[in-house]
């Protein structure tokens, strides 16, 4: 498997002509993250794009449909096609998020957040080992952006997630952009969040713009990342004290490249700023 460090992107059909026709040095991702789905069916063109540009760039998997936290089934098919795509493309690591998109059999085709309950980490526990032994690889969980919570609840996100890394010994996606949004909507403290998370099972940071409407924050992925939470990463950083690998995420509203690698360094001038002077040889 790679080892992926540094500072990454989000692979978009709109930039494959840019990284199959080569970036010059100075000017590159050091890495790309996929979206598992686009990439599942054999044979396909989106493959094809793949193996030309996983010649030059160390890959990550990033899943939307793993539906971890649902009562339904495990989808054995899904796990079969997601294990054979890593065992193609020998990802870094294979992330998917911390929720559940459906249930009963029915696909709500978005990313719901968990119920903060005890039950609900027995769960989501067991669904963790099984995974991880149906992909043979460990599995990374990102924190998603919400706008509702559950009466149910017996505890605050951040000791549902916290508690779950400890249990199950899965790694963390921390999207600091997500963390933001769902502390503007619930008004929860989002750096006493970020304190909370184990700082050694942080594998990989998202930053994302979002939409601001005031009372209520929308995770759109269509805008730059906003002042507001670049403090946040700064703080995260600072929190977990090392470099992160960490990338932007832009999912609509897609500029061109040469923009997206310049908001890129901005997060990579912050880590080398925060950390530049340890890295300095004796
Ligand atoms: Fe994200």
């Amino acid at each position: 498997m790679p080892n992926v460090q540094g500072f990454g992107l989000g692979l978009r059909t709109e930039h494959y002509a840019d990284f199959e026709a080569g970036l010059p040095a100075g000017q590159r991702p050091d890495w790309l993250e996929i979206i598992s789905e686009n990439y599942l069916v054999p044979g396909g063109a989106p493959l094809a794009h793949l193996e030309r540009i996983r010649r030059d760039y160390p890959l990550v998997m990033h899943g939307v449909s793993m539906s971890i936290g649902s009562s339904d089934p495990l989808n054995l098919d899904y796990l079969r096609s997601l294990r054979q795509l890593a065992d193609r493309i020998a990802p870094a690591w294979l992330s998917d998020h911390l929720c559940w998109t459906g249930v009963d059999h029915r696909n709500l085709h978005d990313l719901l957040p968990m119920p903060y309950t005890r039950a609900a980490l027995d769960h989501l526990c067991s669904r963790i080992e099984q995974v991880q032994e149906l992909l043979a690889r460990p599995l990374v969980l990102e924190n998603v952006s919400s706008y509702v919570r559950f009466v149910a609840d017996e505890m605050s996100e951040a000791e549902f997630v916290a508690t779950l890394l400890r249990r199950s010994g899965c790694q963390l996606l921390l999207d600091v952009n997500n963390v933001y949004v769902s502390a503007r909507n619930h008004g929860f403290d989002a750096k006493a969040y970020i304190d909370q998370m184990p700082p050694e099972q942080v594998v990989q940071i998202h930053l994302a713009g979002h939409e601001d409407l005031g009372e209520l924050v929308i995770d759109t992925h269509d805008h730059p990342v906003c002042d507001p939470v670049w403090q946040l990463y700064r703080h995260t950083l600072e929190r977990l004290g090392r470099p992160v690998p960490t990338m932007i995420e832009r999912d609509d509203h897609i500029p061109p490249l040469a923009e997206l690698l310049q908001e890129l360094d901005q997060a990579r001038q912050v880590s080398v700023e925060l950390f530049a002077a340890e890295a300095q040889p004796c």
